[in-house]
């Protein structure tokens, strides 16, 4: 069973979109899928057209009312089971401030979850708060869904900074295993530029003991595709809505790659390939992420994400 939060703290980069596609062509594929809503905006929720006050249990239950997964999970589709965002869910946040213990409830719930399972995916709120803690106690990897925009560049690192803390405080097993490019056009030369930057950075992090060290920068990019923002408001994944569209090309494309890496890793280790499968290198010694800043840069305060986040910020 791989367990993999899709986070990102900035709101509208492509994790609820990504969570429903990706679970929806794994599933497809033949995996058994648990797909969880953690974010008290429910947008996951309502994707589904389910209302959140309709059900007994939900996430609220599972967090702060000793709720079994069990009990939570409601059968969506074949292959894919559903925790659902609760109405109180916004509450939780501050309720789990007293909880003993908080941080690792949702690892506890799925640790206890004994029916087989091949991916679960957690798509997180757009914060860094203890709903998404919850997220990183529980996965073992950690996706990242990111716009090709300058601005993203600063919040990557903040993200960066605040996984390497639960990676040596609460959950050392996790790792930052994917970086997916959504809402990808290609025809801006800056969406390739903060595209090669941020390859150029990973590159440099190989040998670094950090969690991204291994990250696999996702060569399928999710290209914007009006199809993918149509879908939610039919209650449809994009493979029921317009099978044939690039959205739909783009996420069975990605589940592809997710289901070599689970090969992969299923590899001994000696027959693993690294280099084959890793992105190109590209060699450049002591290159920053952003050597020259995009115009927009100009206007702003400068990136942070080169740097080393245990180092903080200065
Ligand atoms: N590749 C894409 N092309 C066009 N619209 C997209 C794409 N990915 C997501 N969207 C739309 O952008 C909005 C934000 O996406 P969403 O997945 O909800 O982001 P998040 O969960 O990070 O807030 C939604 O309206 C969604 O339908
Ligand atoms: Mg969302």
């Amino acid at each position: 069973m791989r367990i993999i939060a899709i986070a990102n703290q900035k709101g509208g980069v492509g994790k609820t979109t990504t969570t429903v596609n990706l679970a929806a062509a794994l599933a497809e594929k033949g995996n058994r899928v648990i797909l969880m809503d953690l974010d008290p905006q429910a947008h996951l929720t309502t994707f589904f057209g389910l209302d959140p006050s309709q059900y007994e249990h939900s996430c609220y239950d599972l967090l702060l009312k000793s709720a079994s997964l069990d009990q939570c999970l409601i059968q969506l589709r074949e292959n894919v089971q559903f925790l659902a965002s609760g109405i109180d869910l916004a509450g939780a946040e501050q309720e789990l401030v007293t909880v003993v213990g908080r941080e690792t409830i949702l690892r506890d719930a799925i640790e206890a979850y004994d029916k087989p399972v091949d991916y679960v995916f957690i798509d997180c709120p757009p914060s860094l708060g203890l709903l998404t803690l919850n997220a990183f106690g529980a996965a073992q990897e950690v996706f990242i869904p990111l716009q090709p925009h300058f601005l993203s560049l600063q919040g990557l690192s903040q993200l960066l900074e605040m996984l390497m803390l639960v990676n040596r405080r609460i959950n050392p097993a996790l790792s930052v295993s994917g970086l997916l490019f959504c809402m990808y056009d290609a025809r801006t030369s800056l969406s390739a530029e903060i595209v090669g930057d941020i390859e150029t950075y990973f590159e440099q992090q190989r040998d670094t003991d950090t969690p991204w060290k291994d990250i696999t920068l996702f060569k399928t990019r999710i290209r914007r595709n009006v199809k993918l923002a149509e879908s939610p408001s039919h209650g449809k994944t994009i493979f029921e809505y317009e099978p044939n569209c690039k959205g739909a090309e783009d996420y069975l494309s990605l589940a592809g790659e997710v289901i070599d890496m689970t090969k992969q890793h299923e590899l001994p280790a000696d027959t693993v390939q690294t280099s084959e499968s890793l992105p190109p290198v590209v060699h450049a010694e002591e290159k920053t992420i952003i050597e020259t800043p995009a115009p927009e840069a100009q206007l702003t305060t400068q990136p942070q994400v080169a740097k080393d986040p245990t180092q903080g910020q200065s």
